[in-house]
């Protein structure tokens, strides 16, 4: 007997592309199943800084990736992340630990740790998978793909109201700095960089509401006979 094939819909894009929001929201609206892919590099991360693992060395890294005790259970507001048990949803979004994802996330050995646990997520009704090689590596059998951007200026501006909303003290100026150097990172590694995959339809949310792109998220899903 054949398997089922279960339908996927990748948005890739930068840091503050809004891709997260989108996502959530898009499957929300399907009853599908989400991926945030970008999670796993920051457990990861935040894993590699508990257990004092060094960074810089590849394998190391690659043995806490293999390792990963992580649990994802959803709740009515917001995904719960927990990481050997205990609640990390809110410290693996800081700033911190987002810079040293984006650090681990060049090492080959580590995004190979990582495939077969983000392929798990692809269960029926259907998956949407966020983050920067959805649509080139990870599915590229995927039904429809998105490229979602902003322009850094943009992002940067959303970020800043996100942590100022959280009471947090931001500089502008800075965000636009770190982000352009992120990008650049995630757009220049030599194992799976931040591009357009093949057929990705490439949305520019500069001036578009969540609203907008979580509509042409689901146009796309009708036009390749997803939704019933
Ligand atoms: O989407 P995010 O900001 O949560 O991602 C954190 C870091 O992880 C980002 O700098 C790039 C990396 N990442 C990746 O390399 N591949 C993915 N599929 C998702 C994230």
């Amino acid at each position: 007997m054949s398997q089922v094939r279960v339908p996927v819909i990748t948005i890739d894009g930068p840091s503050g592309s809004g891709k997260g929001t989108i996502a959530k929201l898009a499957a929300e609206n399907l009853g599908w199943h989400l991926l945030d892919s970008g999670a796993l590099y920051r457990l990861t991360a935040l894993a590699c800084q508990r257990h004092g693992v060094d960074t810089q060395v590849e394998s190391a890294v690659e043995r806490v990736a293999k390792h990963l005790d992580v649990q994802f259970v959803p709740n009515e507001e917001e995904t719960q992340v927990l990481l050997e048990s205990e609640d990390v949803t809110k410290v693996i979004r800081t700033e911190e630990v987002g810079e040293i994802a984006s650090v681990v996330a060049v090492y080959t050995a580590v995004r190979e740790a990582l495939l077969q646990r983000q392929r798990d997520f692809r269960e029926m009704p259907g998956l949407v998978a966020d983050g920067r090689d959805m649509g080139t590596g990870i599915f590229p059998d995927a039904d429809v793909k998105i490229f979602l951007t902003a322009s850094v200026e943009e992002r940067a501006r959303r970020r800043y109201l996100q942590l100022k909303a959280q009471g947090k003290d931001a500089s502008l100026a800075e965000l636009v700095e770190a982000l352009a150097a992120r990008d650049e990172r995630d757009a220049n590694r030599e194992i799976a960089p931040l591009r357009p995959a093949n057929g990705a339809l490439v949305v520019d949310s500069t001036h578009m509401s969540i609203t907008q792109a979580v509509e042409i998220v689901l146009e796309e899903a009708r036009k390749a006979g997803l939704l019933v």
